[in-house]
């Protein structure tokens, strides 16, 4: 990673008012969470992450999606954030003693941002740890230890299922939590990209509508993405590694 731009990238964060960070799977992988260009473990090697993930591949198979998303749920349960997630939760910290704002957008399901000590998170894709009724919507949190009946069975409605609250491709994003996403994009200094290859939109485009209002845009990730050239700065490496040295680079808060 280049020196010079962690330095200018720390002084920039230094001097901002409003930082927003969006963060993907990516951030999440130094904790042992596969993101969906890894291939996948196990019993799951054969599957497509991208083909389980739809509302189609529910209807088709339920019983198999919702053990897949089971065996995630737990493989969740079991990892511990890592440094990239715990900086976040430092860098919002030291932002919110300065009366600053700071906002993290995650497209994550994993909940690890707020077992970090992130406290203002937008779930752009929902979270594995919650499930919802297909006939009502109601939602619960289920038990930590494996779900035993696949597709399990809704308690809120008679022949109904359950499925994870997640945002599904082709799904729609919860308008709620998006637009606020949109509002603090449209209204920050800095803008952080972490761990996201930067092409599921829509929340691909928060970084843009934050480049378009003005903001100093930076990305973080161990390869190229879809918006590497036109980003103002760009450190290569992982979010465990460069969030830290990026904070330790800002100096005493
Ligand atoms: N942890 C989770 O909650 C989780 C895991 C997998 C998928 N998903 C869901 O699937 C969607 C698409 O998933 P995806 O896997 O294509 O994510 P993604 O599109 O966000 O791509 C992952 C990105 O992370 C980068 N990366 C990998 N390891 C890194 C590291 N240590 N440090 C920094 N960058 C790193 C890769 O280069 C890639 O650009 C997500 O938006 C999310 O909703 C969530």
């Amino acid at each position: 990673m280049d020196a010079g731009t962690l330095h200018l990238v720390a002084e920039r964060l230094a001097k901002a008012r409003r930082v927003v960070a969006i963060t993907g799977a990516g951030v999440s992988a130094e904790s042992g969470i596969r993101t969906f260009r890894d291939t996948m473990d196990g019993l799951w090697k054969e599957f497509d992450p991208q083909r389980l993930a739809t509302p189609e591949a529910f209807e088709r198979d339920p019983a198999t999606v919702t053990r897949w998303y089971d065996h995630r749920r737990l493989g969740c349960l079991a990892a511990d954030p890592n440094p990239g997630h715990l900086a976040l939760a430092r860098l919002e910290a030291r932002l919110a003693d300065a009366g600053l704002g700071f906002v993290l957008a995650t497209q994550n399901v994993d909940r690890l941002h707020q077992r970090a000590g992130s406290r203002r998170v937008l779930e752009l894709h929902g979270s594995i740890m919650e499930w919802r009724c297909t006939a009502t919507g109601r939602k619960l949190v289920p038990d930590p230890s494996p779900m035993t009946r696949f597709p399990p069975p809704s308690p809120f409605a008679e022949g109904a299922l359950l499925r994870p609250d997640v945002v599904w491709f082709g799904e729609l994003l919860p308008m709620e939590v998006f637009a606020a996403a949109e509002r603090a994009s449209r209204a920050c200094d800095v803008f952080l990209s972490v761990g996201t290859s930067s092409v599921v939109f829509p929340a691909a485009g928060l970084i843009r509508t934050a480049a378009a209002h003005g903001a100093y845009t930076v990305e973080i990730n161990r390869e190229e993405t879809a918006a590497s050239v036109w980003v103002d700065a760009a450190l290569r490496g992982p979010s465990g590694e460069v969030l830290p040295r990026l904070l330790a680079a800002m100096g005493p808060g």
